[in-house]
């Protein structure tokens, strides 16, 4: 593993704790960080809670995360919030082209590119989720899908020379209990790195690639036991600080070894 793949622990909290009970949970991730030197860790809590929750973490050891933006810098988009916004929150990093968002919420390929842009231009480190559906992996094109996905921001990560993290979700996998067992994920993560070597090899040295899909203390030793994968981007276990450090733990470990 190079240092630039250290492991990286995300915990997205989707629309939970963006209020006064988010800042408590981010106050108990930093109080997790000192036992977790080996690992980077970033919280990913509701726009209404950033602020607070990046001023709770501000020397901690923990960075925050948006979990989606709007590829314009300002203007006249209700409802929207911006890179350069996040930014002035404390954000160090965001969020894109996450399943839900593609899913519920109508984002393209090339939606999720512009974002993915506009964060390497104002200094975020994107986190961009690929995944296929159950029918597309019963049907045998997760590869297909989750490449046509990664060669719609390729260029955009190619040409930027800051670093970038790529999260494989199956969405099958997300909110289910079933997660992705750890050959099946390696297998994917596995083809999304050959992709990025095929740009550049130092893309594809540099760029981490988080599993995310009911990741849980239970199964992440073996799942971050797998060569590819760099972390893990969490949802539900992200919302109770000892699970989320349990996880984080279990990359610690593997760390140290
Ligand atoms: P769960 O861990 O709840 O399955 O969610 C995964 C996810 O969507 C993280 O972005």
């Amino acid at each position: 593993m190079t240092p630039e793949r250290r492991p990286l622990i995300a915990g997205n909290w989707k629309m939970h704790f963006g209020g006064a009970a988010g800042v408590e949970l981010a106050q108990a991730v930093a109080q997790l960080a000192p036992a977790l030197a080996r690992v980077d860790l970033v919280i990913a809590p509701p726009f209404t809670a950033l602020a607070a929750c990046a001023h709770e973490c501000e020397g901690r050891r923990v960075q925050v995360a948006g979990q989606n933006l709007h590829p314009g810098d300002a203007g006249a988009f209700t409802g929207e919030i911006s890179a350069p916004m996040l930014i002035d929150a404390g954000c160090r990093w965001v969020i894109l082209g996450h399943s839900e968002r593609r899913q519920l919420f109508g984002e393209a390929d090339a939606f999720v590119a512009e974002k993915v842009a506009s964060a390497l231009r104002a200094g975020l480190t994107p986190i961009v989720c690929v995944g296929e559906t159950l029918d597309e992996r019963t049907g045998g094109r997760t590869l297909e899908v989750v490449s046509r996905q990664l060669v719609a921001f390729l260029d955009v990560i190619a040409a930027a020379q800051a670093p970038v993290a790529i999260a494989y979700e199956p969405v099958w996998a997300i909110g289910t209990d079933k997660n992705a067992g750890p050959a099946e994920a390696q297998e994917v993560h596995a083809a999304i790195r050959r992709h990025l070597g095929g740009k550049s090899a130092a893309l594809a040295s540099r760029t981490r690639i988080l599993y995310g899909g009911s990741v849980k203390p239970d199964n992440a030793r073996d799942l971050l036991a797998a060569t590819d994968v760099d972390g893990a981007l969490v949802g539900g276990a992200s919302l109770d600080a000892a699970s989320f450090g349990a996880i984080a733990g279990a990359a610690e470990a593997l760390a140290a070894r």
